[in-house]
């Protein structure tokens, strides 16, 4: 399977991958689902846009003690630098990420779309002002806006907000040119993400998927399953496509 997946990616002649919580496990980052899953631990309802609105405090406590206190000190691991090192050999065109982490930013990848924002910035709900989360510090909550005095909230979509532009049209398009769409650490249960490697399979597309077990998609679009966990698999990928390839 090795073997074709990287004939296919050297074949291609734009490759991107599609990725999700599980490439972060194994920088310390829980999935949201599955075992030890946030959503096992926690209601997601504090990141619902109409909560957050309601209940601002209790819901940026949580938002700090999860997205900051525990998931600020993260580092990218061997599946993150593996993607950044295809970048820089072209043997991969972007990353269209579901994650918040920046942990592709800090591995090296430079085109990355986020699907669903990041936590690195915070934006004013009223002058829509945005701000390096370093720059502002949480020690006092809910923050407020330098310039207007408002409140601020993570820059990353909220259930119930709409996927922010142009993230969400470069992924579209990201998806649809693609000749191969590698899926790496994804449930493929939340949408409107999810449909990205639909459209990309639509568009004929060869899917890859890493995972440590199969998904939805595993049986339906996947063409090519590297089971096993992303930094296992993606440092034996690079092996297959650079032989000579720096350990990561
Ligand atoms: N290596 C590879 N895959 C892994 C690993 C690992 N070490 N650990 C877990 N996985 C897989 C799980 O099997 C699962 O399929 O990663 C996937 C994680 O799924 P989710 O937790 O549902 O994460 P994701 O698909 O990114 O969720 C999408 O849901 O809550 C929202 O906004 C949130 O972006 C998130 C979206």
């Amino acid at each position: 399977m090795y073997t074709k997946a990287a004939a296919a990616i050297k074949k291609a002649g734009r490759v991107a991958a599609f990725t999700g919580a599980g490439i972060s496990v194994e920088s310390g980052i829980p999935p949201f689902r599955g075992e030890n899953g946030l959503w096992t631990q926690y209601d997601p309802v504090f990141i619902e846009i109409n909560y957050f609105h309601r209940h601002r405090l209790e819901s940026w406590r949580l938002i700090r003690e999860i997205f900051y206190d525990f998931f600020g000190k993260a580092e990218p691991n061997a599946a993150h630098k593996a993607l950044a090192v295809m970048e820089q050999k072209g043997l991969l065109h972007a990353v269209i990420t579901q994650n918040i982490d920046n942990l592709h930013q800090a591995a090296g990848s430079k085109i990355v779309h986020e699907f669903h924002g990041t936590a690195s910035t915070l934006a004013c709900l009223k002058c829509r002002a945005k701000y390096p989360v370093s720059e502002i510090g949480l020690e006092e909550l809910p923050p407020v806006c330098p310039g207007c005095g408002n409140s601020l909230k993570p820059d990353f979509v909220f259930f119930g907000e709409p996927i922010p532009e142009p993230a969400n049209s470069n992924s579209i398009r990201e998806a649809e040119i693609s000749e191969v769409l590698i899926l790496i650490g994804t449930s493929g249960e939340v949408m409107p993400a999810a449909r990205i490697p639909y459209l990309a399979k639509q568009k004929g597309a060869v899917i890859i998927e890493v995972n440590i077990e199969p998904t939805i998609y595993t049986g339906k679009l996947t063409d090519i399953f590297l089971p096993g966990k992303a930094t296992e698999v993606m440092k034996r990928l690079l092996e297959m496509l650079m032989p000579a390839s720096p350990a990561l």
